[in-house]
């Protein structure tokens, strides 16, 4: 954790006893962070606290504590170990913006007396500072940063870090400093093992490397890693800049910041600084490990030498910082949810919180057994995490805020579902009827007349197939034969032959109707067609990453996750419809496009002459910003217009709505709340129109 300094957008204190609180609070975290073993606190409130800290020591200097957690590596709170490091093991100065990167750039030109000969982008990672010493190539000793001056010696653990081998590829003495982490798939084996011990699960990837790195005498061992970011011991004759020494280090064998997934670009201005970090930015949460944030260096010794350090950080580099990975919030409620495959899942319902842009309102809780472990309960403050491609998950509860009376939760004794038998054997529940316990739904989605359309597949005839065990997915309809489904009750020749025919018929749907049938949440029938014009094909969709999906009109960050989640359990019916010959080609041509689109759901806020209605949104609208609100209502067919007059046709009013809705009172204007607003802005995306109509009808006069 670093200290974050950046007092200018922060409110000071407004008073000694609450700057005092503040410092206990980030020393608290600090001590927790460097050496325990559970998140005490998500780094942006940590970062948040100590901005608040640095401003009022700015406003009112004399309050300033002794080593305050501003001045101090580690905020006061490291553990300090007794082996002495051969030069201080600093922190780094933070920027969250590109204006603060262009300010230090500037302040590190006018330090050296010229301007930077370029500069080097690469991972802030999220683990633990370590110095590794190599004498004649063997490593011989590893230590914590500690308090920067001394550390404590890890030597043993870190021997297992894959990336900082035993000896080097020559027998040279230097020591190599870097952090140890833990990957994403190492962090969740960790978990796995300490459960299975009984242990309660780490609730970061960085604190399971912390008490993995001070675990000595643990009977199962959690895998580690490194990567270098720099190197001391090297000849200084030899002013290798910060590229060429990792480099040399990267030849000897050690794994470095720069030969990760991440790369290290060099960069010759600000601007291409920037532009490196935001490429580092999109592609951090699929890299496999948390990376926080980008270090920027001076890339030349000669520049480096020039700037030197303060006693906290060096001025030749500095982090920039992504918004935190994890978060607190409430846990609202606990909810199962049954999956396609009948995998029965605790889910987590969520107080709204932003995590790394997106705004997060449920998260996995894994299964029951992990739930039972991580001691999670309705009304707890919880941690939610993002990383990678993957629905957020809650990762532990804090347990000293726990409200009194609270209950623990009571898994399912039956499938929520079908009410039949759950099969326990494994860690992940199942109904024991599997893929046919919510057969009947997802036959009926596929098979309608917004999806498949295909006639003589109605209810009963659907019942009548999955009862008969005869199908479990929308894919088994095309094995259906005559002779199969001759002995179905009321089933003859002709209407069999019917159906089958009807069935084949369909496969040359377009790919627009396939997605649709397929029912991935958060889409409907329009966002299909988009989609599927969008890619155009299966595979391409199938191929498309989280930020491709966002491409297309009305995805943002959190439909984009489900639905790149939804392709994913998906795939194996995907596939085993491609099998069966069904068209995965939206056509191009113009004329058919033409005529999907005829049958596409009408603009809610057009008139029926297709003119725009003139609408006044006011207030809040739930979820969306006073910008999107007005994007929303042209994404409706409507014309977004700031005043209410006799013109407007609609005047949205949400909280914190002033004189616009007296007025629109006034003149006999429509009014629609706000939240119905939302509703009708969720049913026209997901294409129901029935649930449109409806919402209208309770705000408009209907035309004639
Ligand atoms: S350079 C003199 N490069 O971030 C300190 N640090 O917030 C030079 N960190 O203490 C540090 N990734 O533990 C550097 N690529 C990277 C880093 C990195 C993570 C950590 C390091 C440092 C902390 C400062």
């Amino acid at each position: 954790m670093s200290t974050t300094v950046d007092p200018a957008h922060a409110a000071a204190f407004d008073s000694r006893a609450d700057y005092t609180a503040a410092v206990e609070r980030v020393r608290a975290a600090a001590r927790d962070y460097y050496s325990g073993s559970t998140l005490a606190m998500d780094d942006a409130t940590y970062d948040a606290l100590i901005a608040r800290i640095a401003a009022t020591e700015a406003a009112s200097p004399e309050w300033t504590v002794a080593e305050s957690p501003t001045e101090t590596v580690g905020a006061g709170g490291g553990v300090v170990g007794d082996v002495p490091h051969t030069t201080p093991m600093l922190s780094l100065d933070n920027v969250f913006d590109a204006d603060g990167l262009h300010k230090w750039a500037a302040r590190l030109d006018r330090t050296i007396g010229r301007p930077a000969a370029g500069y080097t982008v690469e991972p802030k990672i999220d683990g633990l500072a370590i110095s590794a010493r190599y004498v004649d190539g063997a490593l011989t000793q590893v230590i914590t940063r500690g308090d920067g001056r001394a550390g404590e010696d890890v030597t043993g653990q870190a021997r297992r870090a894959v990336g900082l081998p035993h000896r080097l590829g020559e027998p040279v003495t230097l020591e190599v400093r870097g952090e140890v982490f833990m990957t994403e798939a190492d962090f969740a084996l960790a978990n796995e093992l300490r459960t299975g011990h009984g242990e309660p699960p780490f609730a970061h990837p960085r604190s399971a490397a912390a008490g993995t790195l001070r675990a000595v005498d643990r009977a199962y061992a959690a895998p580690l890693s490194f990567f270098a970011y720099a190197v001391h011991g090297l000849d200084p004759a030899a002013h290798l800049s910060h590229a060429g020494a990792m480099a040399y280090v990267a030849a000897l064998g050690v794994a470095t910041t720069g030969g990760s997934g991440a790369g290290m670009p060099h960069c010759a201005t600000i601007d291409e600084v920037v532009a490196a970090i935001d490429d580092l930015n999109d592609r951090r949460l699929t890299l496999g490990f948390g990376v926080d944030g980008a270090v920027v260096k001076a890339d030349s010794a000669a520049d480096r030498d020039d700037a030197g350090s303060s006693s906290r950080a060096p001025r030749w580099g500095i982090a920039y910082k992504f918004p935190a990975d994890t978060r607190t919030t409430t846990l609202l409620r606990i909810e199962v949810q049954v999956g396609r495959t009948g995998v029965i899942t605790p889910v987590a319902v969520l107080e709204p919180v932003q995590i790394s842009g997106v705004t997060v309102t449920s998260a996995t809780l894994h299964n029951f057994d992990d739930l039972v472990r991580r001691n999670v309960r309705a009304g707890d403050t919880v941690f939610v995490r993002r990383a990678g491609d993957v629905i957020p998950e809650v990762t532990g509860a804090k347990l000293d805020e726990r409200p009194d009376g609270s209950e623990p939760f009571t898994p399912p004794t039956t499938c929520p579902r079908c009410d039949g038998e759950i099969d326990r054997s494994q860690k992940r529940w199942r109904c024991t009827r599997g893929r046919a316990c919510g057969a009947h739904e997802s036959l009926a989605y596929y098979t309608g007349r917004t999806s498949m359309d295909i006639e003589g597949l109605g209810d009963k005839i659907i019942d009548l197939l999955v009862r008969a065990g005869l199908v479990t997915d929308p894919a088994d309809l095309y094995d259906l034969d005559v002779a199969t489904l001759k002995p179905l009750d009321r089933m003859g020749d002709v209407s069999a032959g019917k159906l089958v025919a009807n069935i084949q018929a369909s496969k040359t749907q377009p790919f627009s109707r396939v997605l649709t049938g397929l029912g991935l949440r958060m889409t409907g029938r329009s966002m299909s067609r988009r989609l599927a014009r969008h890619f155009t094909t299966m595979d391409a969709l199938l191929a498309a990453t989280v930020d491709d999906l966002q491409a297309v009109e009305g995805v943002g960050p959190e439909r984009a996750l489900t639905i790149a989640a939804e392709l994913v359990e998906l795939r194996p019916i995907i596939d085993k419809l491609t099998t069966r010959g069904v068209n995965m080609t939206e056509p191009t041509d113009p004329t058919a496009a033409a005529a999907a689109d005829a049958d596409a759901a009408p603009a809610p806020l057009a008139r029926p002459d297709g003119t725009p209605m003139t609408v006044v949104v006011t207030g809040a609208v739930p979820g969306l910003t006073r910008d999107e609100g007005n994007e929303a209502v042209e994404r409706l067919g409507g014309k977004s217009s700031g005043s209410v007059s006799k013109r407007t046709d609609l005047v949205v009013v949400g909280e914190g709505a002033g004189s616009k809705a007296t007025k629109a009172e006034d003149l006999g204007i429509p009014i629609m709340p706000a939240e119905r607003f939302a509703d009708l802005l969720a049913a026209h995306t997901e294409g129901d129109t029935a649930r449109v109509a409806a919402l209208l009808e309770e705000s408009l006069p209907m035309p004639a």
